[in-house]
């Protein structure tokens, strides 16, 4: 950076002591921070949209958008507001029901937004897919979600959703953006704000575990507090920023800080549909000046990658807030965003059942690089002792066994209720009973927490796998390679990746009478890219003749993973032996 670089403007940090902020938070005074509907209702759409579209910010630009050719598009909030009212009008015309299910499956198109916006205006759900799973995975969710309406492109229309159509029976409309949907959007009536409750289903996002299909976690209108008071305290969002998220809409950070967030603040927000370039990142931070970035580890090791050339010429002194989440960011990143980008990196944990950041590194205070942080005000966090099988321990009265001690390893757990907790996963009360002990959430993290209340990462207590952030289910994964005639059985693990934190590597044992060869090898691989997509497909894949199976069958992935890692097996008492 030069001597042109410009000074930031002096912006007091939403939160000047995080103890202080702690002390005076109440979630029903966040609450008063947004208008509500008349009658104790609550809607995002209004929240985001109508409460700066009808005062002073009606012309503030809502979302820039940067088209992967170089295209610039522009709306403001009052134009954004237009669209999604069209959107909600159209739905109302083909006959959607509040609570019925709007899919999208698209790049970072405008369109998506207003959709996304317009659905939640009308009082349906809203679940975004990313755009580069395959057939498979957007068949599974659209199922499990009972998708009524789906928003997609033409191209990814007919290579994911033509072939799977006639098993979707409930899938009654599908708008394409680059087609019909413009014309009938223009011959819209707008339609007004739903009077949704604060309880009222809003939002759809499915996620994955150790065994079983994805899950599909709900989120209600109440929400939008957490997303606002977040946004504020966490990413430290102010009217007039221009706050660029780089996370897809497909996955959760992309839509509660990627569309709903920022809108309750009041910023611009930068939407590049073009994907990872170093160049074009450090271009697009110093020409829109960029005041606040949310990011993702892998991106930031990706531009650590690529080195000081494409960042020398550039004036990055727009950009005040640096934060990250969705895997570990670890202290040489944190560092390395001081030095690069002139501010460290600070952490954030959440997942896509809290429905919001949970813990952050805040603004006010220096980062403890390596760190997650700690709770926002009016969270309560706490580690939970964990049993020889790693499941935490459960006192009688059902609460769960908190550690009061420092720096003993247990659950990352937090204590109910908050308003972007999620309502359950969709059809699915076992599932979503076993994420609670007492009053507290279980994260199926495992943590620490240091003696002056910062949260450590250790691991996940599953199997479930992070690659470049995002998360992978690995019985999702096994299910599309034993689809393969060749393969009889097969463990999908994560393996650790200097750039994408971890990979998917796939052991398959072969079928009777198919040997093992790079071209069988090859074929099985791009079977699985066919139907899982590049995304979440299996990197590698290993050719082996047995894998250990506990004695109810199962195959024990810990194991299989800690072999090819060469760490040490831990329990393997419930392990198969051969006799
Ligand atoms: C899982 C949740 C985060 C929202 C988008 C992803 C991992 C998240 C961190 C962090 C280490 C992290 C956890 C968590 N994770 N943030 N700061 N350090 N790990 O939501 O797809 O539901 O994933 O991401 O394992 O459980 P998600």
């Amino acid at each position: 950076m030069g001597s042109t670089m410009a000074t930031t403007p002096h912006l007091q940090s939403n939160m000047s002591s995080y103890e202080e902020a702690c002390e005076r938070f109440s979630w029903e005074a966040a609450a008063t921070a947004l208008t509500g509907l008349p009658g104790g209702g609550l809607n995002i759409c209004h929240e985001t949209l109508d409460r700066h579209a009808d005062g002073p910010d009606a012309d503030t630009v809502a979302l820039r958008w940067l088209g992967q050719d170089g295209t610039r598009r522009e709306f403001t909030y009052a134009q954004l507001r237009t669209t999604a009212a069209r959107f909600a009008g159209l739905l109302d015309e083909l006959g959607v029901q509040p609570g019925e299910r709007v899919f999208s499956l698209a790049g970072r198109v405008p369109e998506l937004y207003a959709a996304a916006l317009g659905a939640l205006r009308h009082g349906a759900v809203f679940c975004p897919l990313f755009s580069a799973f395959g057939p498979e995975p957007v068949r599974q969710r659209l199922a499990r979600g009972d998708g009524r309406v789906l928003v997609t492109t033409r191209a990814l229309y007919d290579r994911k959703v033509a072939g799977i159509r006639d098993a979707l029976p409930g899938l009654h409309h599908v708008l394409l953006v680059d087609d019909d949907l413009p014309g009938r959007l223009a011959a819209a009536a707008e339609r007004p704000v739903a009077a949704t409750g604060p309880q009222d289903p809003a939002l759809l996002h499915f996620t994955s575990g150790t065994t079983g299909t994805p899950k599909g976690a709900l989120h209600a209108h109440r929400a939008v507090i957490a997303h606002h008071v977040t946004a504020r305290l966490a990413l430290d969002l102010h009217p007039g920023d221009v706050y660029w998220c780089t996370a897809d809409p497909g996955w959760v950070t992309g839509t509660s800080y990627g569309i709903v967030a920022p809108l309750t603040c009041g910023a611009t927000m930068l939407v590049d549909e073009a994907e990872f370039n170093a160049a074009r990142w450090y271009e697009t931070l110093e020409r829109e000046r960029v005041t606040v970035l949310y990011t993702a580890p892998t991106a930031i090791r990706m531009l650590m990658r690529a080195g000081e050339e494409p960042r020398c010429h550039r004036d990055l002194g727009a950009l005040r807030f640096v934060a990250s989440v969705g895997e570990p960011l670890a202290a040489d990143g944190v560092r390395w965003g001081e030095q690069a980008l002139g501010t460290p990196i600070h952490d954030t944990w959440w997942q896509t059942e809290t429905g919001a950041i949970m813990l952050a590194n805040y603004p006010c205070e220096p980062v403890r690089a390596g760190s997650m942080g700690r709770p926002l005000p009016g969270i309560e966090a706490g580690i939970v002792r964990r049993d020889a099988d790693g499941r935490a321990v459960r006192r009688p009265d059902g609460r769960p066994d908190l550690v009061d001690e420092p720096d003993v390893e247990g659950e990352l757990a937090l204590r109910t209720p908050w308003p972007s907790l999620f309502l359950g996963y969709l059809d699915d009360p076992e599932r979503s009973a076993k994420c609670f002990a007492g009053d507290w959430y279980l994260s199926g993290d495992v943590a620490r927490r240091d003696a002056d209340g910062w949260y450590w990462f250790v691991g996940r207590g599953d199997d479930v796998i992070k690659t470049a952030g995002h998360l992978v289910g690995p019985f999702e994964i096994e299910s599309a390679l034993t689809d393969h005639p060749a393969v009889a059985e097969a463990a999908a693990i994560g393996v650790p990746d200097e750039v994408a934190g971890q990979i998917v590597l796939a052991k398959v044992i072969l079928a009777p009478g198919h040997a093992d060869s790079d071209a069988l090898r090859r074929e099985v691989r791009g079977h699985a890219r066919r139907l899982l997509g590049a995304a979440i497909a299996p990197r590698r894949i290993d050719v082996v003749a047995e894998l250990p199976h506990t004695r109810s069958g199962k195959v024990m992935r810990r194991l299989v993973r800690a072999r090819e890692l060469g760490l040490p097996e831990g329990d393997t008492s419930t392990l198969e032996r051969a006799s």
